[in-house]
């Protein structure tokens, strides 16, 4: 984590937590996330608890969607509109996980168009890439997630590119207790920030935040964050219980001030 970016601690819930639980969660993380400045925090939910989730939002903690349709409306039952989550208050949206791209056969382009749509409507892609376990075995990862790179960030302009988060997530990574290792996860995002180099400039890539994200949690946390390209984590598991992401938000709080110093 460098200085100058400010780090984001994003909580993907996936199809978990009833409304009770989420409430349960917000009211517990809501008083404790530090100001915005320091550390982005942000929880995604699944959509019907989003509405409730924003009226009790605080001053801190962001609401965001886990998918979207890259259409305004039409027909596309089961869809949600970028229109209606930023109608909803929602400011941030997960597009191209690796489980949308493998169970619900979002695509390239797909993912494209949903980069383009979030940032008509005001809300903040979080932008994910990741490689399958044959392709890091095979030794072709960077090339894999720059093709992602690349393929999601098509048309997007010099001041859009500003406003999106990318996240790298090996997808054996993910949910598996296996992590990469904070060199592994290193040498990929810094892989990312130079296509963003060669595709915009060095400022923008100086700029843009990626995080990691993979069996992310407080015991390794701070290993990840110590690099100076990663810039937080799209957590899963470990977003559920709200101590435990209270000490991941924590452990990003204390970088950014030791950096500061
Ligand atoms: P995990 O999930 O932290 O449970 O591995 C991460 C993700 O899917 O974003």
């Amino acid at each position: 984590m460098k200085q100058g970016r400010t780090p984001v601690i994003a909580g993907n819930w996936k199809m978990h937590k009833d409304r009770d639980e989420a409430l349960q969660f917000i009211y517990k993380v809501n008083e404790e996330v530090p100001s915005n400045d320091l550390v982005e925090t942000v929880i995604c939910a699944s959509d019907v608890l989003l509405r409730c989730l924003v009226k009790r939002q605080g001053d801190n903690l962001k609401i965001g969607a886990q998918n979207m349709h890259f259409e305004e409306k039409g027909a596309f039952t089961g869809e949600t509109s970028p229109r209606v989550l930023e109608n909803t208050g929602v400011t941030y949206v997960i597009i191209g996980h690796s489980e949308r791209r493998e169970m619900f056969a979002e695509t390239d382009e797909s993912v494209n168009k949903k980069v383009h749509a979030a940032l008509k409507f005001e809300l903040t892609p979080i932008l994910c890439v990741g490689e399958s376990l044959d392709i890091r075995e095979a030794g072709t990862t960077n090339e894999w997630v720059k093709r992602q790179v690349v393929a999601a960030l098509y048309n997007i302009s010099h001041e859009e590119i500003e406003k999106i988060i990318i996240a790298y997530e090996p997808i054996w990574a993910i949910g598996t207790g296996r992590t990469a290792t904070p060199e592994q996860a290193e040498e990929t995002i810094k892989a990312i920030r130079d296509v963003v180099r060669e595709l915009y400039n060095d400022s923008i890539a100086e700029n843009i935040r990626i995080l990691y994200g993979g069996s992310v949690n407080p015991g390794n946390i701070e290993s990840l964050l110590a690099k100076e390209n990663i810039d937080g984590a799209l957590v899963g598991g470990a977003s559920l219980d709200p101590a435990s992401y209270l000490q991941l938000v924590d452990a990003a709080l204390k970088k950014q001030k030791n950096n500061r110093c």
